[in-house]
């Protein structure tokens, strides 16, 4: 059940990159049960289409696009095709992402690069081809960050690399882009149930002592992610830019940086 009223985005008109599973798919579908009509990019067309169908069948409006965030040009199409579309966005979640465990020592050149072209360029990239729309009227931007960066989470080079240039860049489009009335801020998950990213990297033997190193106790849901995206792209948060909300059961304030247990 969520704590916003279900009119909240009614007129606007959102894009979430990564919206064909997780994160991404649960934040789609929060804001068009809150009266946004959602585009969804992902690689794969059958799981965005997937996506979609749930929102319609549910009451909204959707569209499913195939695109990876490594391509401008793929971007560039998709912000035509929700020109055509609806005439407007107002909405960016950037959510789409790449990761797996690797030590740095084990960590190619390309694998290292392939997590910074997909989380890290591929914010770039969609923001970029976004702002011809989004300036038209002012809009919100919400990158999903991660709290991987705040301590030296092992396994993880590529990863926390590339999520602390997603805050950085955040914070230098919040400024570049207030006037323009775009908010950009950032959203960082801690350990979120049923993710693909959790499958990668919370083995099941790991999981009963990470849950007891964080101090709320239990993993989030994919749902109490898409409620912080409601509030980033909300009134509620009008005056906010540039911020980076945490939405972790405070695990990392707690020290407890749990793939060291897999590193040992
Ligand atoms: N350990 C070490 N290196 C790895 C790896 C692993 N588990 N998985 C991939 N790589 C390396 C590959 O070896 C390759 O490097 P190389 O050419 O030097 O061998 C490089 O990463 C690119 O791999 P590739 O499989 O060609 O990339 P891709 O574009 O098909 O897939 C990934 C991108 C690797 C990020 C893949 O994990 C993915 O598609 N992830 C999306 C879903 C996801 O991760 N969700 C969770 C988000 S938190």
């Amino acid at each position: 059940m969520s704590s916003f009223r279900d009119d909240i985005l009614r007129g606007q008109v959102a894009l979430v990159t990564g919206g064909g599973s997780g994160i991404g798919a649960g934040i789609a579908e929060a804001l068009a049960a809150h009266g946004a009509q959602v585009a969804i990019c992902g690689r794969t067309q059958a799981k965005v289409d997937a996506v979609a169908e749930r929102i319609v069948a549910a009451g909204g409006e959707s569209l499913a696009l195939a695109a990876d965030v490594r391509r401008p040009e793929a971007l560039a199409a998709v912000m035509t095709a929700i020109e055509a579309r609806w005439g407007r966005l107002d909405i960016l979640v950037n959510a789409a992402a790449g990761n797996f465990l690797a030590p740095a020592a084990a960590l190619s050149a390309n694998g290292f690069g392939t997590v910074v072209d997909i989380d890290l360029k591929g914010t770039f990239n969609a923001c970029k081809a976004a702002l011809p729309l989004l300036q038209v009227r002012g809009g919100s931007v919400v990158n999903v960050s991660a709290t991987l960066h705040y301590a030296g989470t092992p396994l993880q080079v590529h990863a926390a690399s590339a999520k602390a240039g997603i805050d950085a860049m955040t914070r230098t489009l919040a400024v570049e882009w207030g006037p323009a009335q775009i908010r950009v801020n950032a959203l960082a998950p801690g350990p979120i149930a049923g993710t693909e990213g959790m499958e990668r990297l919370a083995p099941p033997q790991a999981r009963a002592r990470m849950t007891a190193q964080i101090p709320l106790r239990r993993f989030g849901t994919i749902a109490e992610i898409a409620e912080a995206a409601l509030f980033l792209t909300a009134p509620a948060s009008a005056y906010m830019t540039g911020a980076v909300l945490v939405v972790d059961g405070g695990q990392w304030l707690a020290g407890t940086n749990f793939l060291a247990l897999l590193a040992e």
